[in-house]
């Protein structure tokens, strides 16, 4: 018999677990070459803002040892030529799509954003991107937002993240709440102290489930010309360099939250994707393997049905958080 790989993230079913992650998979064109798009649980478009932007100086990527730097800065072509070039051929792919969103300055965006998109039958969630290390949030919007939308003391938003901050985190996803049914997934930086508090801010705000994680602010040095290798100077690290810090924190915002986790940072085959799920995630994103091996997500679902075969799992919900200390 064949196991059942369904689960749930809010009120969409995924097929099966698989996703990939914000960013790495562009919008799904790029792939439908080397794969069968058909065949992913979930599909999680490159970041939009509301308007167009370009990015960031290059360059803009480098490799380090076991994964990468990238600063792209959030480079797309804003949410209404998204609407209007790259979400028809998403339509038509027939698996959920996530609709990854962000803003460069203006917390409000996000709800504008989120309005539009609750109005797009075929968009199945969003999730709210307050992670991006390459972007800095200006103080105003989030402190606006906090007194708005949630009684919570106005808060100034030093130049830190939105996720960086449980109060900010929390007024952010509680007014996109209020405009949007859709599901609502948070994406959390892995730049923090304790992760299970912002997980918590956005669970109690009204976040359906949380990805973790985004990448690691880091910096790579050219020893010869003593420059950054990344015109931004700092950047994000990602990649199977990550994947132990990521599996960490899946694994203590599960002890403490109950929406489900979407688990990310560094999964390159099956062992890796499994590692995530043991640890507390419902789902895993693959991100940066996608650039080595553009068939990997497809590989990791065959894995997965091989390995509860294997162990005679008939339901892959029962391997969730199943990690034994
Ligand atoms: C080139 C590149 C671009 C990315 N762009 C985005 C983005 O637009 N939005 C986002 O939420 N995450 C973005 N990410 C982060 C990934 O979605 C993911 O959280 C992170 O890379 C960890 O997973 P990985 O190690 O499997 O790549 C990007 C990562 C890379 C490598």
């Amino acid at each position: 018999m064949q196991p059942k790989l369904s689960v749930n993230i809010g009120k969409i079913k995924l097929k099966n677990p698989v996703t990939v992650a914000s960013g790495t998979f562009g919008y799904a064109e790029e792939f439908g070459d080397f794969i069968n798009l058909k065949e992913l649980g979930a599909i999680v478009t490159k970041t939009i803002t509301l308007k167009p932007r370009q990015g960031n100086p290059p360059p803009r990527t480098c490799e380090t040892p076991a994964g990468m730097l990238n600063s792209i800065g959030l480079e797309n072509p804003g949410l209404e030529a998204f609407i209007r070039e790259k979400l028809p051929l998403l339509k038509k792919i027939g698996v959920p799509i996530i609709v990854s969103i962000s803003s460069e300055d203006d917390a409000q965006e996000f709800t504008v954003l989120a309005r539009r998109l609750d109005k797009i039958k075929e968009v199945a969630a969003i999730e709210l991107n307050i992670s991006c290390p390459n972007i800095k949030l200006a103080s105003k919007p989030v402190s606006q937002l906090a007194s708005l939308s949630t009684g919570t003391p106005a808060h100034r938003h030093t130049g830190k993240l939105i996720s960086q901050d449980p109060n900010s985190t929390y007024a952010l996803v509680k007014a996109v709440r209020k405009v949007t049914q859709k599901t609502i997934i948070t994406k959390l930086s892995p730049n923090v102290t304790d992760i299970t508090e912002i997980a918590m801010a956005a669970q109690n705000a009204g976040s359906d489930a949380v990805s973790l994680i985004n990448t690691l602010t880091a910096i790579s040095i050219d020893i010869e010309t003593r420059k950054p290798k990344i015109a931004m100077v700092t950047a994000g690290l990602s990649g199977p360099a990550i994947r132990p810090v990521a599996v960490r924190m899946v694994w203590e915002a599960y002890q403490k939250i109950k929406i489900p986790i979407i688990g990310m940072g560094g999964i390159i085959d099956i062992s890796s994707a499994l590692e995530f799920i043991i640890a507390g995630a419902t789902a895993i994103s693959v991100g940066t393997a996608n650039f080595i091996n553009p068939k990997v997500s497809v590989e990791i679902i065959e894995g997965l049905k091989e390995y509860l075969i294997k162990n005679k799992i008939k339901d892959i919900r029962t391997l969730i958080g199943s990690l034994k200390i």
